[in-house]
């Protein structure tokens, strides 16, 4: 692999850094979001993938679409694909749908009589070091005992926005994608997943608004994964997006807080969510399986595999929070210093370790992990998650049971 080009890239993000340290403090902090987003689209090599990435990037970053407190329209382009011989084309599709009917089950089932109180020491709704709290003394901007229980609060709040937002988008996606898949036992199938993800906007919305009292808005980074496979007319990308990155998102994520939370509704609610999201990346597994390996050209699997990993690296790095940033720390400390913070935060390894665990097998499982991209994610640290299992050999109870056992992160982090 040719390296100039990357260390080209480096000089240039030097240059830019050393150029920018030469100004006024609170200029430098007005910069930093665009800066931010300027390294992210500089760093992307294919230029097909800029172009896909590229627009639904500059929305979202730049103007900042998800955040103007109004509807959001994007406009799609999909071709719906019926079938009038209604063919049985897919058995393990079909399992997955009978499955799925079986696995219903109904929001207000859940035990919403708990009442949840977000200062209470005695059931935290995540434990205290979950973020580096210590770190944040060590630097001179000590909480006090009370404020670090708040600043939780923001924070599970914080990520609990993201999964609705994401779970809208997800109820979007799926209905897109039984219009437009080819196989008719996908379509079946996909009937169900819309019902699950409606089911999940609910639940969630819920707990926000009736246990919480908080919502956020939309993570810029989540809003321009949302608005590319939106946006994008093929239906293997919507797929891919969202059923193999956005899914192995959320389990990562959902994964960490059902793991650590000490509050009985949220854990249950967490719970059945999660033995939801094991049917959707399975079915996106079959589905994408197939088709990249005996539909696509070399060229086309060559942009999936390329697209895959650019979307990779923006979960792995981009999640930052800057949303409770505003809300804590804004004015009063550097961006930089806060990106330091949530990296060096315990949850944030584990949420990638428990992440990329999903992921990765399931990207060598549809093949897109090939010879020509696997340097790249040696690089970025991420090839050592590849061997594991992928989703299809995977039952939602295992998932559950590795989630119940202690996790051993490792310390480099990931
Ligand atoms: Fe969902
Ligand atoms: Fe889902």
């Amino acid at each position: 692999m040719d390296a100039t080009p990357h260390r080209e890239k480096t000089a240039a993000k030097n240059r830019v850094a050393k150029l920018t340290s030469l100004l006024p403090a609170r200029m430098r902090e007005r910069l930093d979001p665009y800066l931010e987003t300027l390294e992210l689209l500089s760093e992307i090599r294919s230029p097909q993938v800029l172009l896909s990435l590229g627009p639904p990037g500059v929305r979202g970053l730049l103007f900042k679409r998800g955040k103007q407190g109004v509807p959001t329209q994007i406009t799609a382009h999909h071709k719906a694909h019926f079938d009038w011989g209604y063919p049985e084309d897919h058995p393990e599709m079909h399992d997955l749908f009978v499955r799925a009917k079986q696995g219903q089950w109904d929001g207000d089932s859940l035990p919403w009589h708990i009442s949840v109180d977000p200062e209470n020491p005695e059931v935290p709704l995540l434990p205290r070091d979950f973020l580096a709290m210590d770190l944040l003394k060590e630097w001179g901007y000590a909480l006090s005992r009370k404020e670090e229980q708040l600043m939780i609060h923001s924070v599970v709040s914080w990520m609990l926005s993201q999964f609705l937002h994401g779970e809208q988008g997800a109820l979007f996606a799926a209905a897109q994608v039984t219009e437009a898949v080819q196989f008719f036992d996908g379509k079946l199938y996909g009937s169900t997943q819309v019902m699950d993800e409606g089911r999940h906007v609910e639940v969630f919305s819920r707990y926000l608004d009736g246990k919480l009292g908080k919502l956020y808005h939309i993570n810029d980074n989540l809003f321009v994964i949302i608005d590319a496979l939106m946006s994008d007319g093929r239906w293997d990308m919507k797929f891919l997006g969202m059923q193999i990155m956005v899914e192995g998102l959320a389990l990562g994520a959902f994964g960490t807080l059902y793991r650590l939370t000490k509050e009985p509704l949220l854990r249950e609610l967490l719970r059945m969510v999660i033995l939801d999201e094991a049917r959707h990346v399975h079915y996106g597994v079959l589905a994408l399986r197939e088709h990249i390996t005996t539909q696509l050209s070399e060229r086309e699997r060559q942009e999936r595999e390329d697209w895959a990993f650019e979307v990779a690296l923006l979960m792995r790095n981009r999640f930052m929070a800057y949303e409770v940033y505003d809300e804590w720390f804004a004015g009063r400390m550097p961006r930089a210093v806060w990106r330091t913070f949530i990296n060096q935060s315990p949850s944030m390894r584990e949420f990638r370790h428990v992440m990329f665990n999903r992921l990765m097998p399931n990207l060598r499982e549809i093949g897109l992990l090939s010879a020509r991209i696997r340097p790249r994610y040696e690089q970025a640290g991420l090839l050592r998650y590849s061997e594991g299992v992928a989703a299809p050999e995977l039952t939602a109870q295992q998932m559950l049971r590795d989630l119940d056992t202690p996790l051993v992160v490792r310390p480099k982090s990931a």
